[in-house]
């Protein structure tokens, strides 16, 4: 039998596997099952075939926790979303290489409203890409799955690419985040942090367990068979 430890990793549950009909129930729910941040996808149907969660839900939900809110935008224009999701109280906000936007702008615009920034890049985009801007950053976000759905598959690939920016992470005076997203499960979760990730974001895993709290704490914990 493996020993199980905990680890810190944070755990991020994504809003968008969650029940729409009540999703202020669904938020307390995952608190008290132990989430350190709540991860909401935005998408603008132009970047990613599909559209996600409106800052209106964003607001809503912002009366009722303190809990950080971690926002990943999915959108060809981010300049446009910062200012917006600032106000409506995102404690990050992560947009992707692959946008339209200059990253530094975007980055200023993040930074401009003291909250955190980040930087995803989709499967097929390379780790080269994103290492100039990692000492100017607070998280870093490797997708694990093409983004726009949740659901789908974890693509073994974003391991190697997690070790890889853990690496040249290490090498650097600030320390961003690791964060990965899409198809994380109880036990793909465990052997990311393994590799470096600090942030797991699960969307299915956690909302559509009945014991959330059973998948967060499997998420967190540490598989010292590995
Ligand atoms: C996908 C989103 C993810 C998604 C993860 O584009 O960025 O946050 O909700 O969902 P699961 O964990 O179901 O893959
Ligand atoms: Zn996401």
């Amino acid at each position: 039998m493996p020993t199980i430890n905990k680890s810190t990793t944070k755990i991020a549950p994504s809003l968008l596997a969650a029940d729409f009909t009540r999703l202020g129930e669904e938020v307390d729910r995952v608190i008290a099952a132990g989430a350190d941040m709540l991860h909401f996808d935005i998408m603008d149907g132009e970047f990613v075939p599909n559209f996600g969660i409106s800052p209106l839900s964003i607001a809503a939900l912002r009366d009722r926790t303190e809990i950080p809110f971690d926002v990943h935008i999915m959108v060809t224009h981010p300049f446009r979303y910062i200012d917006a999701l600032a106000d409506v109280g995102s404690d990050m906000i992560t947009f992707h290489i692959e946008s339209d936007d200059e990253p530094y702008a975007v980055i200023s615009a993040i930074k401009a409203h003291n909250i955190k920034a980040g930087i995803a890049f989709s499967p097929k985009t390379k780790c080269d890409e994103v290492l100039p801007f990692l000492a100017d950053i607070d998280l870093v976000l490797p997708m694990s799955v093409e983004p726009g759905f949740g659901g789908q598959s974890f693509i073994p690939d974003t391991l190697n690419k997690i070790e890889q920016l853990h690496q040249f992470i290490n090498k650097l005076e600030n320390s961003p985040d690791i964060s990965v997203d899409g198809g994380v499960t109880p036990e793909i979760g465990p052997i990311a942090a393994q590799k470096g990730a600090t942030i797991l974001v699960a969307g299915t895993a956690i909302f559509r367990s009945e014991h959330p709290k059973d998948a967060i704490d499997q998420l967190r914990s540490i598989d010292t068979s590995i």
